[in-house]
């Protein structure tokens, strides 16, 4: 017997309804009931980042989230990065800066990759190595060695600051009234559960393991 219940999303812009179990993960319901299957699964465990998306602006792991806890949010894709104002029709920055700075191997932590960054770019527009670093340390690739990908997000930082210098600064959200990206926490994630992706213990290594 099923007990299916009826959530409406808006994904990348547009409202969905859908009908899901109870227990149904939003990444399934992302890539099977939304057919958006540019956010990917690599471990349904909450270790490596593939499936990171924005949940009402707020990165999250959607292996770790409920589809019924998303009801009533905007959720952000890969798919919908394009349609942002600050892409202008075209690719997104950060979608340009993986292209330009080779920010990509297999690519299956891409989509991760890039909604961590839009994330951190969203709080904190000019970030340094470490900050970059620290938003992206529960995202993980087995290809690149991070420094091309950290190379890609400064290309996005830099391009949108361009873009908003030509247009007078109306490309760029504007959340720099949230502290929370620049007072030295981990800004990077937060499944809700504790211990786990935004908890003290999931950001204690920072990210410098890797190189
Ligand atoms: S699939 Fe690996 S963290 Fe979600
Ligand atoms: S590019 Fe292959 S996992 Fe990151």
């Amino acid at each position: 017997m099923t007990d299916e219940r009826e959530i409406t999303l808006t994904v990348n812009g547009t409202k969905r309804t859908i009908e899901v179990e109870p227990r149904r993960l939003l990444v399934h319901a992302i890539r099977e009931d939304l057919d958006l299957t540019g956010t990917h699964i690599g471990c349904d465990t909450g270790n490596c980042g593939a499936c990171t998306v924005l949940v009402d602006d707020e990165p999250i792991k959607s292996c770790l989230t409920f589809a019924v806890q998303a009801d009533g949010s905007e959720v952000l894709t890969v798919e919908g990065m394009e349609e942002l104002p600050e892409s202008a029709g075209d690719l997104h920055p950060l979608q340009e800066g993986f292209h330009e700075e080779h920010g990509l191997q297999c690519g299956y932590c891409t989509p991760g990759m890039i909604l961590a960054g839009k994330a951190l770019l969203d709080e904190n527009p000019d970030p340094d190595e470490d900050e970059i670093r620290e938003a992206i340390s529960g995202n993980l690739c087995r290809c690149t060695g991070y420094q091309n990908i950290v190379r890609s997000i400064e290309y996005a930082a830099d391009e949108l600051e361009a873009r908003a210098a030509a247009d007078g600064g109306t490309s760029i959200p504007d959340r720099a009234s949230n502290a929370s990206a620049t007072d030295g926490s981990d800004a990077a994630f937060d499944c809700g559960l504790e211990n786990c992706c935004g908890g003290p213990a999931a950001g204690a290594d920072g990210g410098e393991s890797r190189e």
